[in-house]
């Protein structure tokens, strides 16, 4: 578990691939009083990524690895999350598979989001195999990592109703709206026991 220190935020990193609204929601979230976290740091393994334009915009730290090599990447990656004292990682959109030695190294310190209802459709495509399968509900989850895939303890879920119409890119948007809030309550529920 993480530990919240009374009035001392929790230096965060968050871990991203791509577009990143997850991300600006954690430095929205991370700038308000309540909030328990402080977004320290972007790492993102694609110098593309749309999101690092907002690690740019609030003037935040950012780290761009590469992953030709796994062992050097986490190496570098972690030297950057000591060097910043970060004690939390959000993973959020973070298009790699994180090695067991790396998690086993930020124990119970990782938080990712995924775009179902786990343990239900984990890994990709999940709103194309949702809609394929005449699901009835999808959502989201914040849970904890762990070495397998999508499948750490479960922080909090939120279901969303598939329409009669929902393509996977609509049912995608009215999900990712979603996961704006879900992520803040669950870093929130991750704190209330301190
Ligand atoms: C989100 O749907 C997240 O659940 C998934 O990848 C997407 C990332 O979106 N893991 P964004 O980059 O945060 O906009």
């Amino acid at each position: 578990m993480v530990k919240s220190t009374g009035l001392k935020k929790i230096n965060s990193a968050v871990f991203i691939s791509g577009t990143g609204t997850n991300l600006l929601n954690l430095i929205n979230y991370s700038l308000s009083k309540k909030s328990k976290i402080k977004v320290c740091l972007v790492i993102s393994d694609n110098s593309k990524a749309k999101g690092l334009n907002f690690a740019k915009k609030f003037k935040i730290k950012k780290k761009i690895v590469r992953f030709q090599n796994k062992v050097v990447a986490e190496n570098d990656i972690l030297k950057v999350l000591k060097q910043n004292k970060i004690s939390l990682i959000c993973l959020a959109g973070f298009m790699k598979i994180l090695t067991e030695n790396f998690i086993r190294k930020f124990k119970g310190k990782i938080v990712n989001i995924h775009p179902s209802l786990l343990p239900k459709y984990k890994g990709l495509n999940t709103h194309q195999r949702v809609i394929k399968n005449n699901e009835k509900y999808s959502g989201c989850t914040v849970h904890f990592v762990t070495a397998k895939l999508d499948s750490g303890k479960i922080i909090l879920q939120k279901k969303v109703k598939i329409l009669k119409n929902d393509t996977p890119k609509s049912l995608g948007k009215r999900i990712l709206k979603q996961e704006h809030f879900l992520y803040k309550k669950a870093l929130e529920k991750i704190y209330t026991n301190f």
